[in-house]
């Protein structure tokens, strides 16, 4: 089939533009938004009070993704988690015993590591489910249950329109789970399926504070190192954004868990070092916020992405601010995605670099 570009000068630019209608289509396949309740796609039902432990696995941004749904997957439904990228898990040897339950997470669903790694599960005796974009692709074939996500085709080599619909999938699915499981109340769902379905009306008023993250990528573009720094919900997040950047602009960014910023990273902090903190005002804000403290002192410069509680505590005083609407806790990696996103993106194009098509990168790697 054919896909243009419209009148966006990128896929990139228009997959990210797309967000808030492929998350709108990602959710209605998981929730009954008539009456609040979750619902699993027909015929791909599971019953999550029967797994003991689940691993997870993926490869790049889906592995991010995959990071996430650890985090959702224990907060909401207690389930034990283990995850690792696929190139490892297929190799490790690790004993499995205890795990009953693999989830895969691809957009393509044709990356050779991760269609092992599926393999290698089931050949283990592990119940296998996919959440996969390209609902025709080998791993959706293979899995014993999948789970779609609704992006549509994506084109641009750097995914984000599969990354946010993944973490939405992801999140119902832990919804579900969590009921399931008799970890969240009928109340509960109910709560966390109306923040749900905010996410589009979120991921648009984002949308609206790209020519602000234009103008901070334009500073960007002069650097040649970046940090990216997140906690808890937020951390894979941190991954993720410094992933986006190197791909498309070739500065290299890193992600960090907050936390581990004196374990190494401080060591690289000067007048010369952008910091990009993700930092919601959460339940961590405050250990976060000692760690941008930690960066000022020595000469860091922070970009803050929070939400207005945590612009107004004022917590570091030169940071240049990205302000998103205060939202529900699991709202947060869904939309925090979108300025890492815009961010990249802008800081590429300024530089000129080839955004739908990076140097030595591929949109599916079906090689080992
Ligand atoms: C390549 C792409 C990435 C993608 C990764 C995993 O590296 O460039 O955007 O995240 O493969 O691909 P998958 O299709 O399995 O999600």
């Amino acid at each position: 089939f054919y896909v243009d570009k419209g009148n966006f000068r990128h896929f990139m630019q228009k997959e990210i533009y797309e967000q808030p209608d492929v998350i709108s289509h990602t959710l209605s396949s998981f929730f009954d938004m008539a009456n609040g309740r979750t619902r699993l796609p027909r015929g791909q039902e599971v019953d999550f009070s029967k797994i003991n432990r689940m691993v997870l696995s993926a490869c790049g941004t889906g592995y991010y993704a995959a990071l996430t749904g650890r985090y959702y997957l224990e907060r909401y439904a207690r389930i034990p988690c283990d995850i690792d990228v696929a190139s490892e898990f297929r190799y490790r040897e690790s004993p499995l015993s205890g795990v009953d339950f693999a989830l895969f997470v691809s957009q393509s669903g044709e990356t050779a590591d991760t269609l092992a790694s599926l393999r290698h599960a089931k050949a283990e005796g592990l119940t296998t489910a996919a959440v996969v974009n390209v609902d025709e692709s080998t791993i959706a074939r293979e899995a014993d249950i999948v789970w779609p996500t609704l992006a549509g085709p994506e084109i641009g080599v750097a995914s984000t329109k599969a990354f946010t619909c993944q973490l939405t999938a992801l999140a119902a699915l832990s919804v579900a789970a969590g009921v399931q499981r008799g970890v969240l109340s009928r109340d509960d769902e109910l709560t966390l399926a109306k923040a749900l379905s905010e996410a589009p009306r979120l991921t648009n008023a984002v949308l609206k504070l790209d020519s602000l993250i234009e103008r901070l990528a334009h500073d960007m573009a002069t650097k040649r190192h970046a940090l990216f720094l997140g906690r808890g919900f937020n951390y894979p997040l941190a991954l993720e954004g410094a992933l986006k950047l190197k791909e498309i602009s070739y500065i290299h960014a890193e992600g960090y868990a907050a936390g581990e910023l004196k374990h190494g990273p401080i060591a690289l902090i000067d007048d010369t070092m952008p910091v990009v903190v993700i930092a919601p005002y959460d339940r961590v804000f405050e250990k976060t916020a000692s760690n941008m403290q930690e960066v000022a002192a020595r000469g860091g410069r922070i970009i803050l992405v929070t939400d207005e509680r945590g612009a107004a505590s004022g917590v570091v005083k030169d940071a240049e601010l990205i302000v998103l609407p205060d939202m529900p806790e699991i709202l947060m990696p869904i939309v925090y995605a979108l300025p890492l996103q815009l961010l990249a993106y802008h800081t590429a194009v300024h530089m000129g670099t080839d955004v739908d098509q990076p140097r030595n990168l591929a949109k599916s790697v079906t090689v080992e």
